[in-house]
């Protein structure tokens, strides 16, 4: 060649190598040696000096094209080597369909979800939150709230008695699976002073076993202390309860009845959420549904707790906090809550 060099030659060299070149770092040397500052296409154009001056444009021009096409080629196989390495991949997955199993995600207890449903309503409307100890002393739980020795819910039939631990001082008979949450008035007025304002969520047992009744089930106490407390107080608590917990107006009602630690005691009703009071199978035609028990706290539990009853007044109330979550999802055995059947839990996603 006039010039000396021999493009092509350069270039089939460069060809053969780009053949045998496997991987990515094959052709990066590749690249350094033809292209490189000290690279053999480089050096070419370094050569351009030497040439006289009518040849220069022409060699030059060949020499860009050259680059232009090992610039091409070397990136023309990087894909290439790319895209063999994808198919290989591809092709040692046995099964493009197949999908992993998805790890099971589990989901609050119905019950849990409206514990803190309720712990959200009431603390709304100015309540503490507090829960008490499962193994409560008969004292607390009996005796303290006016439920005196020969009471029928002292009955072994009811409740279950814990064993004083072996060497304790404390005497068989004084030690219960607290019955209901209510002996945690007693530990809050023993403990706090008036104005008090709490609420009392959490397990309760009695030996009952049916499709309404479970030995582990759960309550939710309220109690409210200050001067000059009275019924409708209690009442209208009740009613912005109910309407804060379902989303919607819905009525409330006393009925007079008889409980140990309250004069004077009602249960109370809430209008039927599912017909508004209509009537309809949830709450059985009558257009109301049972809550639980209420009234003004009795002055002999004021007295056992150490809080004088001409100086203060306070209202209590109780009810199941089961038959709110069985509301709540339309579940019609409470003993589903219980058995622990994960068909039945995964009923309830969130
Ligand atoms: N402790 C009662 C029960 O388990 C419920 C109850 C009734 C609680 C009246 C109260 C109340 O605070 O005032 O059946």
């Amino acid at each position: 060649m006039s010039d000396g060099h021999d493009l092509e030659a350069m270039l089939a060299r460069f060809r053969e190598e780009l053949g045998r070149a496997g991987d990515d770092k094959a052709l990066y040397e590749l690249q350094v040696r033809f292209l490189g500052k000290k690279g053999e296409v480089t050096g070419l154009s370094r050569s351009l000096g030497a040439l006289p001056p009518a040849d220069r444009k022409a060699f030059g021009e060949r020499i860009n094209r050259l680059k232009q096409t090992v610039e091409a080629e070397l990136a023309a196989r990087a894909d290439a080597l790319a895209e063999q390495a994808r198919a290989a991949e591809l092709a040692n997955i046995e099964d493009l369909t197949f999908q992993r199993p998805r790890a099971s995600l589990g989901s609050l207890h119905p019950i849990t979800r409206t514990r803190r449903e309720l712990e959200r309503v009431f603390a709304g409307l100015g309540f503490d939150v507090l829960d008490g100890p499962h193994v409560e002393s008969a004292q607390y739980n009996f005796d303290d709230l006016n439920i005196g020795p020969d009471h029928p819910a002292r009955d072994m039939a009811d409740t279950f008695f814990v064993e004083p631990p072996a060497g304790s001082k404390i005497g068989p008979g004084e030690l219960v699976l607290r019955t209901h949450t209510s002996p945690v008035q007693v530990r809050t007025m023993l403990t706090r002073t008036p104005p008090i304002r709490i609420v009392a969520m959490g397990t309760v047992f009695r030996r009952d076993d049916d499709a309404t009744h479970s030995p582990m089930f759960h309550q939710i106490e309220g109690l409210c202390i200050d001067r000059n407390v009275s019924m409708a107080d209690l009442r209208l608590t009740l009613y912005r309860f109910v309407g804060a917990f379902f989303g919607r107006e819905l009525q409330v009602r006393l009925r007079p009845s008889f409980f140990p630690f309250v004069e004077p005691g009602a249960e109370f009703d809430m209008q039927c959420p599912f017909c508004g009071g209509k009537g309809c199978s949830t709450c059985k035609g009558s257009g109301w549904i049972e809550l639980g028990g209420s009234g003004m706290v009795h002055p002999k539990v004021f007295s056992a707790c150490g809080l004088d009853p001409e100086l203060w007044t306070g209202w209590a109330f109780g009810f199941g906090i089961d038959r709110m979550a069985m509301l709540q999802h339309g579940i019609d055995d409470l003993r589903l809550m219980f058995e622990g059947d994960v068909r039945f839990l995964e009923q309830f996603p969130c």
